[in-house]
Formats: structure tokens, C-alpha cells, sequence
């Protein structure tokens, strides 16, 4: 049984990673996640056949309850709610983490079996899957609005949080040597819970997705612990390739954001509170109309287009692909830049333009358009701001500046279209839009587009 076990838990890893290789690009992805959730249902019938750990009735109620509430979350959260969405199923990973170290600890305590070894394995899951859990809690929260999104900081809060982590780290050291301090235990499990808090109280909505990329990885490093303390090989194994893919992630963000690590974590910067009506500036813009751009479009040889988070808020990515096909049949060269982090998670333009049925050969990065952006015609930004601000190239002074941007204002023309001049995420005034060469198309992108298509299609 253990055998038949074992070879059914390889299988499972061995899907984990041909699933997270497939995740790496977005042909793939579809296969990569299916191949993913196979291994995780050959996981779980591992664990079934393998040892009596549980028995059938509570897997199946927590299989059905937890259908439940995951069905509920995909039907009922918008994907532009998707980051929170993901904050919550982190939290809820850890959780598990820690009640099964809890568990762990209180069963081989009563036998008298905690080892130092078993005792490092345990520690090392509830200390970050306790941090992980308000951690997660607290990025939900900022991201859903339920708190301030903006940095909380007081006086000496870096000092706080130091030294509250290696009092904690040192409560798991001393447990390590004399593991039946049930007192301590509990205690260390409380701190890592406020430390979750204290650690994202001072970090700002923008900053949000790393946190969340991070707090996946300490979720990892949790399972991965929980696979030693309960000697489960395909536990190692995800958690570990989970910690690693989420460590990779979030310095992968964080370059995006041209923002270092440590001044993601201990910055206590992001989201800045900007007013935004002290900053409409009375400077004159170019508008445009329907006809315009139609006009504007049908004389270029290369369009690119640049999605944005508004694009994702209007689901007007079918539309979007309409019009691109409108001009490929014209002869117009169609392209898509992405930026890494437009939109509000990561790889969320990629998702929304697949959706869609945009041809993978159309999607281009944004290292790849940069350098050839002054031989483009026309490029339409379709409600993408801070992606797009050229103050993150020019101006020291902006909260943006040093961030990756694409340079659509290299563009012959481009064409901007928002409902209005508002800000974009990181609240700051968008020089583009009174670039010259800038033509604003106000509207709500669907509404727009589906004009504009119904325009391509007269005669
Ligand atoms: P944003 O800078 O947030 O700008 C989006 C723009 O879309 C807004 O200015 C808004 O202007 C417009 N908009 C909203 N609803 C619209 C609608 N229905 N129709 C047309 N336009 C609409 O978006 P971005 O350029 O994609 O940049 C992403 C930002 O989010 C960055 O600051 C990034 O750091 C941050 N962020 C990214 C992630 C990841 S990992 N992708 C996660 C969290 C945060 P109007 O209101 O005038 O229409």
C-alpha cells in the first residue's frame, strides 16, 4: 500500500511541474493548469489509498464543502477582484498549514515523540503559516477596501516589527531544544498571527500583488514544512515548487515596479493619497471622436494596442479583438503590448486577450515593442494609465518614476481612451494626455469600442 502510495505521490510531482511549466507561457497555460489539477486529485487519492491519516467521510465533506465556497468565489468575484480573491485562498492554505502543526504538536506531544527534528518541521509551518494567515487577511482587506489602502506607519514601526520577528524566532529556537513548552508554543503561534498584521499594516494597495506573490510563498514554505512534520513527500514537493514559483514572482513584480524588495516590504510607500481635483490641470487636450479615429486608423500601416486595467473593468476584450480584426482585414498590422503589470494581477491582460481568441502571435512584451514604438502609426490605449505615464521616465519627483513604462507617446499618434481624466491606480496626473501627438477618446471602453467596430462595418 505504501508502495502503491509513493508511486502514485510521484506522479502527482511530476505533474505539479510539467503544470508549472506550462504555466510559463500563455499557450500552454490552459494545459498546464489542467495537467496541475490532475496531480492535485492523484494527491489526494495518494493520500487515501496510503495511510489511514483520515478516514473517507471527512474527506469527502471537506471536498464538498470546500467545492462549495471555491465555486462560490469563481461564479460570484469579478476577475478584476481576482488579487483579493487570491489573498483569501492563501489565507485559507495557511491556515490549513497551521492546524495541521497544531494537530501535529498536541498528538505527538500526548506520545512523547517530538523530536527536535519533528519539532523544527512543526515550528517553521505554524510560525509562517500563522504569519501568512493575517498577512493574507490584511492584503484581502486593503485590496477589498475594508481598511485604508494607503501605508499605516508610526514612529520606530520597522524597529517594532524586528524585533517582535526575532523574539518570535527565538520563542521556535527554544522549542526546537525543549518542545514541550506548550506554553511557549502558543505564544509563538499568536506573535507569527500579529506579525502578519504588523508587517502589511505599513505596505500600500500598489504594492499589494507582491505582497500577495510573497505571502503565496510562505504559504509554500508552510505546506513544505507540514510535508516534513507529517513525513508526506508530495507536500514537500508543491510547497517547495509553490515557495520557489511565488519568490520568483515577486521579485519578477517588484522589477516590473522598478521597486527593490526591501523597499516593497519596509518602504511604507505605494498607493500614495494624491488629490486628485488639485491636480486636473486646465491645459487644453485634443479630443477625438469615432469618426477621427476610424479616420486616423484606417491610414496607419501598424497599430498597436495597449490594454489596461479599464479594459478589464469593461470586459471589452471581445470587442477589442473585433476591432483588430476589422483591421487586419483592411491590411493593418495588429499588435498587443503587454506591460507586466497592467491591470491588477499578473498576467491579467494575457488571460483577458486569450478569452478572447487573440492570436498568441500578437501579444508582445514590453521590451520587445519599446524599442521599435516610433515606427508605430497609431497606438490606442485602451484604459491603461500608469502603465503608460512617461513621468515614470522624466520626472525624479513622481511616486512612479524608474518603473518600466511603454513608450506609446513615441507613437506617431496615440489615441487614449478612459471615461474621463481621472488618475490610474497609483493616483498621480498622466502627462500623456496632453502630449500633442495625444488624442483623448472619452468613454467606457466597451461601449466605445462596440462603436467603433459598428463604424468599421458601414460601408
Ligand atoms: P490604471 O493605472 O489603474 O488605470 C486604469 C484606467 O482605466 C483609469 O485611469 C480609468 O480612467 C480607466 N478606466 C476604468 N474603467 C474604465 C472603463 N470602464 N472604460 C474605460 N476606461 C476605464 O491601469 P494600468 O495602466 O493597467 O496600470 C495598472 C496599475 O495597477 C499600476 O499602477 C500597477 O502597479 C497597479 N497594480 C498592478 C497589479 C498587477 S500585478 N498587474 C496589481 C495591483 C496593482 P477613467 O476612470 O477616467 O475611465
Amino acid at each position: 500500500m505504501t508502495y502503491a502510495m509513493e508511486v502514485v505521490y510521484l506522479f502527482s510531482s511530476i505533474l505539479f511541474i510539467m503544470g508549472l511549466k506550462g504555466l510559463s507561457h500563455p499557450e500552454t497555460a490552459r494545459r498546464g493548469m489542467h495537467m496541475a489539477e490532475l496531480g492535485m486529485l492523484f494527491a489526494i487519492i495518494g493520500t487515501l489509498v496510503g495511510k489511514e491519516i483520515v478516514t473517507w467521510e471527512w474527506i469527502i465533506a471537506g471536498i464538498a464543502i470546500g467545492s462549495a465556497i471555491g465555486a462560490a468565489m469563481a461564479i460570484f468575484m469579478p476577475m478584476t477582484a481576482m488579487p483579493q480573491r487570491i489573498a483569501l485562498s492563501h489565507a485559507f492554505g495557511a491556515l490549513a498549514a497551521v492546524l495541521v502543526g497544531v494537530n501535529e504538536y498536541i498528538e505527538k506531544g500526548h506520545l512523547g515523540e517530538l523530536s527536535n527534528g519533528l519539532m523544527s518541521a512543526i515550528g517553521f509551518e505554524v510560525l509562517f503559516g500563522a504569519l501568512t494567515v493575517t498577512g493574507s487577511l490584511m492584503a484581502f482587506a486593503k485590496l477589498n477596501e475594508m481598511i485604508k489602502g494607503a501605508p499605516i506607519t508610526y514612529k520606530g514601526q520597522n524597529i517594532v516589527n524586528i524585533t517582535l520577528f526575532f523574539v518570535t524566532l527565538g520563542m521556535f529556537a527554544y522549542l526546537i531544544f525543549f518542545p514541550y513548552d506548550y506554553v511557549t508554543f502558543y505564544w509563538m503561534i499568536g506573535l507569527s498571527f500579529l506579525i502578519g498584521i504588523f508587517i502589511v499594516l505599513p505596505i500600500g494597495g500598489a504594492d499589494m500583488p507582491v505582497v500577495i506573490s510573497l505571502m503565496n510563498s510562505y504559504a509554500g514554505l508552510a505546506a513544505a514544512a507540514t510535508g516534513f512534520a507529517i513525513d508526506n513527500k508530495v507536500l514537500i514537493i508543491a510547497g517547495s515548487l509553490d515557495g520557489s514559483s511565488g519568490f520568483i514572482l515577486s521579485i519578477i513584480m517588484s522589477k516590473a515596479m522598478n521597486r527593490s524588495f526591501t523597499n516593497v516590504l519596509f518602504g511604507a510607500v505605494g498607493s500614495p493619497q494624491v488629490d486628485t481635483a488639485a491636480l486636473a490641470e486646465q491645459r487644453p487636450i485634443s479630443r477625438f471622436s469615432i469618426e477621427d479615429t476610424k479616420f486616423v486608423l484606417e491610414q496607419a500601416e501598424r497599430v498597436v494596442v495597449v490594454p489596461g486595467y479599464g479594459m478589464a473593468v469593461a470586459q471589452a476584450q471581445h470587442t477589442v479583438r473585433e476591432l483588430s480584426d476589422a483591421l487586419e482585414q483592411r491590411g493593418i498590422r495588429v499588435e498587443f503590448a503587454i506591460h507586466p503589470v497592467a491591470g491588477r494581477m499578473p498576467g491579467h491582460m494575457n488571460v483577458l486577450l486569450a478569452e478572447a481568441n487573440v492570436s498568441y502571435d500578437q501579444l508582445l512584451e514590453m521590451e520587445v515593442i519599446n524599442p521599435t514604438m516610433d515606427t508605430v502609426d497609431v497606438c490606442i490605449v485602451i484604459g491603461a494609465n500608469d502603465v503608460v505615464n512617461p513621468a515614470a521616465r522624466s520626472d525624479k519627483g513622481s511616486p512612479i518614476y524608474g518603473m518600466p513604462i511603454i513608450n506609446v507617446d513615441k507613437a506617431k499618434t496615440v489615441i487614449v481612451m478612459k471615461r474621463s481624466m481621472a488618475t490610474g491606480f497609483a493616483g498621480i496626473e498622466n502627462p500623456l494626455f496632453y502630449e500633442p501627438n495625444t488624442k483623448m477618446l472619452f468613454g467606457d471602453a466597451k461601449h466605445v469600442m462596440q462603436e467603433l467596430v459598428a463604424e468599421f462595418k458601414k460601408v
